[in-house]
């Protein structure tokens, strides 16, 4: 049950208590998440170059997440206040509904092979489509863990860029099955493979061979249905936010200014899972902002509506390569330690998991614009950071963040101030 009430309000100890508990984690994966064990620097150093330490994140836990039927426990590094509340209470009110029901395309990952100094591109891309099996075949056990599971090349397609700054040139696109990996270096490598292969039939010169980050062959979607009752708070009625949050929705669907603001909102759901499981969050947030903008206008990932029965229906749609195996996702602990936490056996349920995350974390943000504001929620965490900031420990920091909300005075003078008083 990922519904655990109360859990914001329990000391570290304590939450730590549960999970080992309710079985989702043992005390030594525990241990790797504070800092106990974990990622350590002489381990850090086979990951990256000039290695001089590690960096911390927080990482929390989003609650209350059903994700087809199954419930789920998400964890989330995020410096970020209002985040993983956001997250949780949205999953809390999406259960009333059913919770959210996510899929994914399968995980076929795009390289691209540029070919310039062509006498004529045209013929060009015919010769490479007439030899597509030939190519095929050129990559066959290439990869043979990979093929093993099931993966490898699926298809060659082969585009003109009829006008560019140094005139026309072909792009091979190849597609390759990378099955529970992100797939950056097996399809690095099978692009690399083929460069000799495609000079030949083309008598053009290959110069760059290197995976697309709009991997919109690698899609994950989620839907959630709210009843209209669920949504109602204060002086609010559930017909209201639910209305609201549609015309928030709509701004972003008609402008770019918005879109971006409303894509970030999404990404503060999906970018803390992709961090605490060791993926390349650079290559997720370049896919989505490319694929919001796949029309030719930057747009929102996601949709919300009425439903037939008056209930707030949401849904996204976004590539998400990310991967289980492979790279940091087994080197770094801590995040294999996230991956055992989710429950989460192949690279599509993770996307799943995480895509699901973002429309939560869109309609947190919605729900609040739409209503109260967004400052409402944030300002007393936000003040606890300040106080944190001002040295403030343990009962400390939630006594001066109080009297700093009260105030409406929340900087960090204030709280060295307060910090000084209570001494
Ligand atoms: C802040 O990190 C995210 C929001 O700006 C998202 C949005 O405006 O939809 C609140």
């Amino acid at each position: 049950m990922s519904r655990i009430p109360g859990f914001y309000q329990l000391p570290i100890d304590q939450r730590h208590a549960i999970l080992t508990q309710k079985g989702w984690l043992t005390p030594d994966e525990i241990a790797t998440l504070t800092g106990e064990t974990g990622l350590i620097p002489s381990q850090a150093d086979h990951m990256i170059e000039n290695v001089i330490g590690t960096f911390a994140l927080p990482l929390g836990v989003a609650l209350n997440f059903v994700i087809n039927g199954r419930e789920v426990l998400v964890p989330m590094a995020v410096e970020e206040p209002s985040v993983v509340a956001g997250a949780s209470f949205m999953a809390k009110l999406a259960r009333a509904g059913g919770g959210f029901t996510a899929h994914t395309s399968e995980p076929h990952m795009i390289g691209q092979i540029q070919i310039l100094d062509l006498p004529e591109p045209h013929t060009a891309r015919l010769q490479l489509l007439e030899n597509k099996a030939r190519l095929m075949a050129e990559l066959e056990g290439l990869d043979p863990v990979l093929e093993r599971f099931g993966g490898g090349p699926r298809d060659i397609e082969v585009r003109l860029i009829a006008d560019s700054p140094i005139g026309s040139f072909l792009v091979v696109h190849l597609i390759y099955d990378v099955r529970d990996a992100m797939g950056a270096n097996a399809v690095n490598t099978a692009c690399e493979h083929l460069a000799p292969v495609i000079e030949e039939i083309t008598r053009g010169r290959v110069h760059l061979r290197i995976l697309s980050n709009l991997a919109d062959r690698r899609i994950a979607r989620a839907r959630c249905a709210i009843p209209a009752s669920a949504l109602a708070f204060g002086n609010f009625s559930g017909e209201q936010v639910r209305d609201g949050v549609i015309a928030a929705w709509a701004f972003a669907a008609a402008d770019p200014y918005r879109a971006a603001t409303h894509n970030k909102g999404i990404m503060n759901g999906i970018d803390p899972i992709v961090i605490a499981t060791g993926n390349d969050w650079r290559a997720i947030e370049a896919g989505a902002h490319a694929y919001a903008a796949r029309s030719g206008r930057y747009t929102s990932l996601t949709t919300w509506g009425r439903g037939p029965q008056g209930e707030l229906v949401g849904s996204i749609e976004m590539p998400l390569a990310v991967g289980i195996v492979g790279g940091a996702t087994k080197a770094h602990p801590a995040a294999k330690v996230a991956l055992k936490l989710m429950g989460v056996s192949t690279a599509r349920e993770l996307a799943e998991v995480i895509v699901a995350v973002g429309l939560a974390q869109n309609l947190a943000a919605l729900r609040a614009l739409a209503t109260e504001g967004i400052q409402r929620g944030h300002m007393s965490l936000h003040a606890r950071q300040v106080a944190v900031s001002a040295g403030a420990q343990g009962e400390q920091v939630t006594r001066i963040a109080r009297q700093m909300v009260q105030e409406k005075n929340i900087n960090l003078e204030r709280a060295r101030e307060l910090l000084g008083e209570g001494k």
